[in-house]
């Protein structure tokens, strides 16, 4: 499988740190110290389904393809408005394709499983030749934004990239592991006359050390096993493209594996955490900045609720 096309969106509202301490107890200091976030696009009026929209036709107009090439469309995403339909099939006739398509819920890591789905697909399915994956995201409708350890920290956007058969990906780890209690949200479903046991619902909860730690852990185990798995080194590698949480994940990670700062990059400062759209995002800044060279050796690992985590390894083969 290999990566012919990338593509992003953006809310257009910019909210910095300064921004946020005119109605919260935080400052511009504290949050730049302790997460590397200077500021955030946040959604105002726009609907998460047209930045996925957005997005998608930016990636395929970057693979030189049209929608109706595609052969299936997976849509990674946590929460948007609705519950059903699944995004994806939103996503799929506001573009114009007519493949099949599906949601997946994977979290922050939610690019790197469907990478691997689709991997499979390539594999298992002789008539797929066009993959179509987006992640969107708007996790600042998760928060509660009197809460100033949670709401500082998120960011909405959504990312694509465009897929096709070849052999640039050559390693992908995934794992998962059931840990409810560092990092939930819970939703209240509608009253039945039948409901008898206790039921609520409440913004997002998180238990900021805890995730800072499963983060770190669960990324160095899958980047070791995915480098491990092609005999090579950390050294080897080009670039590590980390899911952009907390510069402090992304610098102690990058500590222990011993590398150079450059091998890093990030754009935390600017968008703060999309969940699952912060790697594709990424891709896409580094794909049309040119930093990305044909034959780079590249990781991307991600992490987030669940927990679930993952890492890939592939050769950058795009001009
Ligand atoms: N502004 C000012 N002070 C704050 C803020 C804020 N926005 N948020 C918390 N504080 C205060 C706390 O109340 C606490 O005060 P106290 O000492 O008087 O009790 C103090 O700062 C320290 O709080 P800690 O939670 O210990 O701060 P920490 O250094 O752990 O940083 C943070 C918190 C940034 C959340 C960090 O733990 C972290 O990044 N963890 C990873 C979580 C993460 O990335 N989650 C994203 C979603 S999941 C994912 O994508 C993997």
């Amino acid at each position: 499988m290999n990566i012919i096309g990338t593509g992003r969106a953006h809310p257009s509202l910019t909210v910095t740190n300064d921004m946020l301490s005119t109605f919260l107890d935080t400052s511009d200091e504290w949050i730049t110290t302790r997460t590397g976030i200077k500021q955030r696009q946040l959604i105002s009026h726009v609907k998460l389904e047209d930045l996925a929209a957005e997005a998608c036709h930016n990636a395929l107009k970057d693979a030189g393809i049209s929608a109706e090439d595609l052969d299936f469309i997976i849509c990674s995403n946590v929460v948007n408005e609705y519950i059903t339909p699944s995004l994806s099939c939103i996503v799929q006739g506001m573009i114009g394709a007519t493949c099949p398509c599906f949601d997946l819920n994977s979290a922050c890591a939610g690019f790197i499983y469907a990478l691997d789905i689709a991997n499979s697909f390539f594999k298992s399915k002789s008539d797929i030749n066009h993959i179509l994956v987006v992640c969107a995201e708007e996790p600042t409708r998760m928060c509660d934004w009197q809460e100033r350890s949670t709401c500082v920290l998120f960011g909405d956007g959504a990312g694509a990239a465009v897929l096709k058969r070849g052999d640039d990906f050559k390693s992908i780890a995934l794992s998962s592991f059931s840990s409810i209690d560092p990092l939930y949200q819970i939703r209240q479903l509608e009253k039945t006359p039948f409901i008898t046991k206790e039921e609520f619902g409440g913004p997002l909860v998180m238990k900021g050390q805890d995730v800072f730690k499963l983060a770190v852990n669960a990324s160095l185990n899958d980047i070791r096993r995915v480098v491990e798995e092609n005999g090579i080194t950390y050294d080897d590698v080009d670039y590590y493209l980390l899911h952009q949480a907390n510069i402090r994940i992304i610098e102690t990670i990058r500590k222990s594996l011993d590398q150079d700062k450059v091998k890093f990059p990030h754009n935390i400062a600017n968008y703060g955490n999309t969940s699952s759209a912060s790697v594709p995002i990424l891709l896409d800044e580094l794909n049309r900045n040119q930093t990305l060279n044909r034959g780079d050796t590249i990781v991307l690992s991600a992490f987030g609720a669940g927990f679930t985590a993952g890492a890939c390894l592939l050769k950058w083969s795009k001009n």
